[in-house]
């Protein structure tokens, strides 16, 4: 695959929930391509529709019109082992709640994944020592989630949609959870995952900082994608870029979208 191609192309997506009185719209024709190595934000105010967009991706929802494609290959045609790979190694999912096994060790939870699809145990472990070196969660590999910080647990949940080397990580508000300081580490380490492993990373989040880590933002609103900001290279601080967000985000509260 050349860098330039698309890595992940989505057009045209729309997606309704429920029937007649209960109807709603959440996605209405969302269009965006995700490119190879980059870390793409979407901010969006809650109910804007970004756990349902990524759902889409993650075929965890099936969309009522569009497409969607990874690769060059239409995600909905996937059947069988098909649908299998992608969902078990081409994206990695990372959830705001960690979503770990309460009765696993962070080592079984994150290498779990890759024992479901029989991979190689050594190249396994060379691996996961690696992602657990990057993601500061050596000391916790035998713990269980019970015994971890929340900041802990969700490094460990990054390493499992990592293990995988997925095309695409799709998070959602990863950062929901955690407080300041644990917020900053995680998205420190993605983004610096995202450089040096080239690892595509596909966010959601409604958190300025977290999202201040991009070097993308689309802004969503009732399901509809109206603004995009790009973080400068080279130059622009990360500081610079943060300030930059909340001025979309005031003027999108403000109801002055247009003059954007
Ligand atoms: N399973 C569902 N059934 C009905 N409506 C839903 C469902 N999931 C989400 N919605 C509605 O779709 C809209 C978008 O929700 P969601 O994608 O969860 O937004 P966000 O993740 O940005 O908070 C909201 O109005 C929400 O109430
Ligand atoms: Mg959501």
């Amino acid at each position: 695959m050349k860098i330039s191609e698309k890595l992940l192309q989505v057009k045209e997506i729309y997606k309704t929930y429920g029937e007649g009185q209960s109807e709603t719209a959440a996605l209405k024709g969302i269009t965006l391509d995700v490119f190879p190595g980059e870390f793409l934000g979407i901010m969006g105010a809650s109910g804007s529709g970004k756990t349902t967009l990524l759902n889409c991706i993650a075929t965890m929802l099936k969309p009522t019109s569009g497409q969607i494609l990874l690769e060059g290959e239409n995600i909905s045609s996937f059947k069988g082992d098909q649908l299998a790979i992608y969902r078990g190694s081409k994206i990695g999912y990372l959830f705001q709640e960690f979503e770990l096994l309460d009765n696993l060790t962070a080592r079984e939870n994150i290498i779990l994944p890759m024992s479901i699809h029989g991979e190689d145990p050594k190249k396994q472990e060379v691996h996961l020592q690696k992602l657990a070196k990057q993601l500061d969660i050596e000391e916790v590999l035998n713990k269980f989630p019970s015994q971890m910080s929340g900041g802990q647990k969700q490094r460990v949940a990054a390493a499992r949609a990592l293990i995988s080397n997925p095309s695409i990580v799709l998070a959602d508000e990863p950062t929901g959870a955690l407080d300041t300081k644990n917020a900053k580490k995680l998205m420190g380490k993605l983004s610096s995952i995202n450089q040096t492993e080239v690892a595509t990373i596909l966010m959601v989040t409604h958190d300025a900082n977290a999202a201040s880590f991009c070097s993308r933002i689309l802004f969503i609103q009732d399901g509809v994608i109206f603004h995009e900001i790009r973080r400068k290279v080279p130059g622009e601080t990360q500081n610079a870029f943060y300030e930059r967000i909340l001025t979309v985000m005031a003027q999108l509260g403000g109801g002055n979208n247009n003059v954007l």
